[in-house]
């Protein structure tokens, strides 16, 4: 199916299951290795047992993992970040933008485990990896939860579709959809999940954002003021004084775009950077010059018309260069020719040098194409 038919009938409207839909699918990593990332402290993980009916949900990392047969599953968050191969599959979705794609999860989950009946607030494909899960889903609208339970739980699950997922095929679901997978035997799925900000998230993070602007320096102050009978009383001149001040605050749609650049290319929380040994300009030059350059797995790209955000910050570059680092953004790579024009321009090499000292950019092809 063609993302357009996709969008148009099923994207936040209803469920579908895709047959087949990455035939070509291996298991990203054995189970070896993905319990090994969640055991590291850089990597987001959860255990979700549900021995004798008893639900338990524990964060990692993770040390040692249960050594029971059955009914437990380990998630683990934006594997895209430590992986390549996960972060193609994961650019596979890049008919939506990077500011809705949020991360690739992998589940592991021993026979009969799973994370109950649930719903997501979220959309997301849920892409069978290895191994069989039985999946049920239902449009209900109770999505009332079972209280003090360790993790969301639905109290009413009404499944009203079913579906045994064998390796390569999809389910798509939009947000606030019950649903609920038990592992048929061993298995893993990828979780390619979504974003969307709430408006009152977004709306703190940017007035936290306009606060910090020069209008809001200083403090209020009352020298030469009389004494007063009532002091419980909130003074009018305070109340006009605050008023006085809010009523200059003012943005412009380029303020809000800014914001939308950096918030959306901020890293994730457990993403820090390693610097590289420090290169001068001129080396630097030549290698990226010779084997290209490409963004880290960690490294959001976005832009808004000429303006670039690159790790939460953000950037005008020489306009003659503005169309190839659009593309840079769009693909997460440019080839060594491609790289030779950009770093042409000393203005435009000093600003790639920048953000390669930062542990940005590497050399060479980086995340590389799909090869599941
Ligand atoms: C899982 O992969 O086990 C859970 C994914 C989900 O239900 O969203
Ligand atoms: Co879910």
């Amino acid at each position: 199916m063609r993302p357009a038919q996709f969008l148009a009938e099923y994207w936040q409207k209803k469920p579908l299951l895709i047959r087949g839909a990455c035939p070509q699918i291996l298991p990203l990593f054995d189970t070896r290795a993905l319990f090994a990332l969640a055991s590291r402290d850089d990597v987001e993980s959860r255990l979700v047992t549900a021995f004798r009916g008893n639900w338990r949900l524990t964060a990692g990392p993770f040390a040692a993992l249960p050594t029971q047969k059955r009914a437990w599953t380990l998630l683990v968050q934006g594997v895209n970040l430590h992986d390549a191969r996960a972060d193609a599959l994961m650019r596979c979705f890049s008919f939506l933008p990077a500011t809705r794609l949020d991360d690739l999860m992998i589940s592991y989950a021993a026979d009969g485990g799973g994370v109950g009946p649930h719903f997501d607030s979220y959309d997301v494909f849920l892409l069978q990896a290895s191994g069989s899960r039985r999946w049920r889903w239902s449009a209900q609208r109770d999505l009332a939860l079972i209280e003090g339970a360790p993790l969301k739980l639905l109290k009413n699950f009404r499944p009203t579709h079913a579906a045994v997922l064998e390796p390569g095929d999809m389910l798509y679901l939009p947000p606030r959809y019950a649903h609920d997978g038990v592992a048929v035997g061993a298995c893993t799925t990828c979780s390619i999940g979504f974003r969307a900000p709430t408006w009152d998230e977004l709306a703190q993070e940017f007035l936290f954002g306009l606060a910090e602007r020069e209008w809001f320096k200083g403090r209020y102050a009352d020298a030469g003021r009389r004494a007063t009978a009532a002091p419980a009383e909130i003074e009018a001149r305070f109340v006009d004084a605050v008023a006085d001040k809010f009523q200059r605050i003012r943005w412009t749609r380029r303020d809000i775009a800014d914001f939308l650049g950096r918030h959306f290319s901020e890293p994730k929380p457990t993403v820090t950077y390693e610097r590289p040994p420090a290169m001068s300009r001129e080396r630097f030059v030549r290698r990226a010059t010779k084997l290209g350059l490409a963004l880290s797995l960690k490294t959001p790209m976005l832009y808004h018309g000429r303006r670039l955000f690159v790790a939460g910050e953000s950037f005008v570059p020489p306009e003659r260069n503005s169309k190839i680092l659009k593309r840079f953004a769009n693909e997460r790579r440019i080839d060594p020719e491609t790289s030779a024009t950009l770093l042409d321009n000393a203005n435009c090499a000093t600003l790639l040098h920048q953000w390669w000292s930062a542990g940005w950019i590497t050399f060479g092809r980086g995340a590389g194409d799909a090869v599941f």
